[in-house]
Formats: C-alpha cells, structure tokens, sequence
C-alpha cells in the first residue's frame, strides 16, 4: 500500500509533538515528508534525524542557519517565514496536519487547501478569523479539513456522515461542547484575580502548550471552539452550548431534534483525535496502552459555566453572536493579552480588561479577503499592545480588582 506523505506544521509543539509519536507508531501507513517548526531548532534537528523528512521550515533566516549549523552537512532544504510554510504546506504531501499556534496557522491552511490537501486542523484560532474565507476555499478547491481538536474530533463522530452539512441544523437540537473547567474551575473571584502565571499552567486533565494552557484557565479557549465549531460543522452560536465536565472523559456530544444525545468518550490524550484525523474515515487499532477504563472513572459530571468568573467565555459568546470582524478582534486581542500574561506583564484578569476594552473601541466590517482579515489583525494587536502602555499595568489590575 502507498504511504500517505505528511507534513506537520508546528512539530515542536504539544500537538506536533504527539504527531510524530502517532506517526512513528503508523510507519506502514505514512511518512513524514515535511516538518515546520518556531524557534526550537535543537528539537527540529533530533526529528529531522529521526523523521528524515524532505524539507522543513523555521521562523527566520537566522533559524535557519543556527538548524543548518546543528545539523553539519544537511542534504535537506530549509525554508523560512511565511514563505516557508505556505510552501512546505502546498508542496507533494497528501496530509498537512497544522498545529501552529495562533493566527501564524492561517496563510498555510489557505496554501494547502488551494492544492488540494487534507488538513488535520488543530489551529483553532485560524477557523476563528477566517472561517468564511477557509469555507469558501472548501467549496473551490478539492482540499478538505479534518479536526483534530478532541472536542471538534467528538462531534465529528457523534454526526457520523449520515447528516449533510449544511442541513445540519435542522437535524440537531444543540452541541454540547465540554470542557474541564481549567485550573479555577473550584476558585472563587477574589482567588482567580491573585492567580499567578504557575497556577494558570497547572491545567488539571490535560498537558498542552502554554498559549491553550492559559486560554484553558480563562475559558477563552471554549469561546474559541465555539467559532470553531461554527465554521466546522455550519452551525448558528444558538445551538451550541457549553458544559463544564471536570473529568474530561466526554470530549463533547450532539443532541438530534428527536431528543436522542450521542457523545463521544475516550481517554484524555490528544493521540486519540489526532490518530482519527490522521486515518479518517478508516479506523486503526490504538497503538497505544491508552484505553479508557470507565469503571475507574466512575462518574461524570457536568456543571454550567459560570460567566462571572469566565468573563472571557461570554465575551466569545457575544463576538459568536456579532459576527463580522469581532472575532478577529477577539482573537488578536487575546494573543496580545496571554503572550503580556505568560511574560508577567500584566496579571491573569487584565487579559479579559485588554479583549473587552480593544472590541468596545472596534468598528466592525466584513471583511472580504485575506489582504482584510490580516490588516485587521495587524491593526487590533497593534491597538492592544498601546492599549496596555498608554494606561500602565497597575492601573489594570486595579481596574480589575475594583
Ligand atoms: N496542546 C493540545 O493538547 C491542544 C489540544 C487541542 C487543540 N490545540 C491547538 O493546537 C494548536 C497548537 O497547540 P500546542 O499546544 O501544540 O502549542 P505549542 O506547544 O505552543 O506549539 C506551537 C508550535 O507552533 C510553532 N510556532 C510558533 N510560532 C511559529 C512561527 N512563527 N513559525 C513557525 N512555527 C511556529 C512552535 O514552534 P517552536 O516551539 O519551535 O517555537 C510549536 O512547534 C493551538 O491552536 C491549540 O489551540 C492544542
């Protein structure tokens, strides 16, 4: 059987790492012909040495040359920037799995999916920016996208491929997103405003990189799977709602019009949902000692979220509703805000000051293009960053704390 070429953006990252950890599990089945990585170009030498991919990209040209200095003589190319990652997502793979962090996903979604590609799609915060732009391409062009996000990767499964998308709301009373509830799920307000950098990354049930970490604690990552799974499946922000399920075992589920629910349940390790998106519509055996032992679990539980200590999940909820370039806005903004936060500039809750002052001042548009939806992003982290020097980090946190 011929092996599937894949490419993986962002391979030293949480996801990118578990990967390549699935795709050395599978070698029958695929091989890795790209890899892309940031800055961390000691752990992109160790994979180029094991993966023996063809070609690979880095942040800059800097990078480039520190990579080609670890690795001596490289017979492999190494490309760099944007450039190097619209065009190792374009060039002859079958599969791109992106998992970039942040709206850096989104110019080599559009390059795959122009040519063709699946993408396995863990960059929830491209869909988030550009979901019209990501849906018209799917409509031109041959490529597809396949989740890989555990929650969009449950629902996926719980539609199964007897609804049409497109239709589907007419067939589904709501989906039902979960979510652990984060390190603060147990915190009371006054807690959660004197939550340290430390506490934000403790998360409870899952190990992921620091920007999801964080999003996890302020629940913003919920509001960004919300759009995300908007743009997936086609589905208005009525019909989706959000339920808090501290053990992390029901990764979401659909409730169809005739009142039945089906949910998806598995282990909490994101090899499950990227071995799925990886094989999908065929199932492999799990390679991996990482069945889920129900008994052990005992219960589920589920609670309401509660917006007064999220404040960040109701205001993804409002820009769900908004639509036009909001959630651009409240992407943009809260990059700023959790890059200031993981950089102990600014404290846990001035992040939802710096989203909610940044989309008060924001004049709304629909944009057209990806020459629109990137001004627009450019512009908002440029405002949110003079933002937060023009009035002074105390001056946040007492706002905060008041
Ligand atoms: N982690 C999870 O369990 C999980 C679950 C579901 C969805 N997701 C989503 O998956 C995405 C990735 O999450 P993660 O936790 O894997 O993040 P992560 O650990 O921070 O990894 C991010 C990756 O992106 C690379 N990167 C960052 N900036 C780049 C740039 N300018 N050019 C090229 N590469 C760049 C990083 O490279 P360097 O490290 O080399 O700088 C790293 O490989 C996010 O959208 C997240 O929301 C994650």
């Amino acid at each position: 059987m011929k092996r599937k070429k894949v490419t993986v953006l962002g391979s030293t990252g949480s996801i990118g790492r578990q990967t390549l950890d699935v795709l050395s599990a599978f070698k029958d089945d695929f091989e890795v012909i790209g890899l892309a990585a940031g800055k961390n170009a000691p752990l992109l030498a160790e994979q180029i040495q094991e993966h023996n991919p063809r070609f690979v990209s880095v942040k800059d040209a800097f990078l480039a040359q520190e990579l080609k200095s670890i690795l001596k003589n490289p017979v492999i190319e190494i490309f760099w920037g944007d450039i190097g990652l619209e065009f190792i997502s374009s060039c002859s793979c079958d599969i791109v799995v992106n998992s970039l962090v942040g709206a850096i996903g989104l110019k080599p979604t559009i390059s795959a999916l122009s040519h063709g590609k699946r993408v396995a799609f863990a960059n929830k915060e491209t869909l988030v920016i550009a979901g019209s732009l990501i849906k018209d391409l799917l409509v031109k062009n041959k490529g597809e996208i396949i989740p890989l996000d555990s929650e969009h990767v449950a629902i996926h499964q719980c539609l199964g491929r007897d609804v049409p998308v497109g239709r589907l709301h007419e067939k589904i009373r709501r989906i039902i997103l979960t979510a652990s509830g984060g390190p603060f799920r147990s915190w009371t307000k006054s807690q959660i405003q004197n939550a340290k950098k430390e506490d934000a990354l403790k998360h409870p049930t899952w190990v992921m990189g620091q920007k999801i970490t964080v999003d996890s604690a302020t629940l913003m990552n919920k509001g960004l799977e919300i759009i995300e799974a908007m743009a997936l499946f086609d589905i208005g922000v009525n019909q989706i709602d959000v339920f808090i399920h501290p053990q992390s075992i029901m990764h979401s589920a659909v409730e169809f019009i005739d009142g039945n629910i089906i949910a998806q349940l598995g282990a909490t390790d994101m090899k499950l949902p990227i071995q799925y998106s990886l094989f999908y519509p065929e199932r492999k055996e799990l390679p991996f000692n990482l069945f889920c032992d129900l008994l052990s679990v005992g219960k589920l539980e589920f609670e309401k979220p509660d917006f007064e200590r999220f404040p960040c999940l109701k205001l993804a909820y409002d820009v769900a509703k908004k639509g036009q370039s909001y959630p651009i806005v409240l992407n943009a903004a809260n990059e700023v805000a959790v890059d200031l936060f993981l950089k102990e500039q600014i404290s846990f809750v001035d992040i939802e000051k710096i989203i909610s002052r940044t989309l008060e001042n924001h004049n709304p548009i629909t944009p057209k293009s990806l020459e629109e939806i990137l001004d627009i992003d450019r512009e908002i982290r440029i405002r949110a960053n003079e933002f937060v020097k023009s009035i002074g980090t105390q001056f946040i946190v007492s706002i905060a704390t008041n």
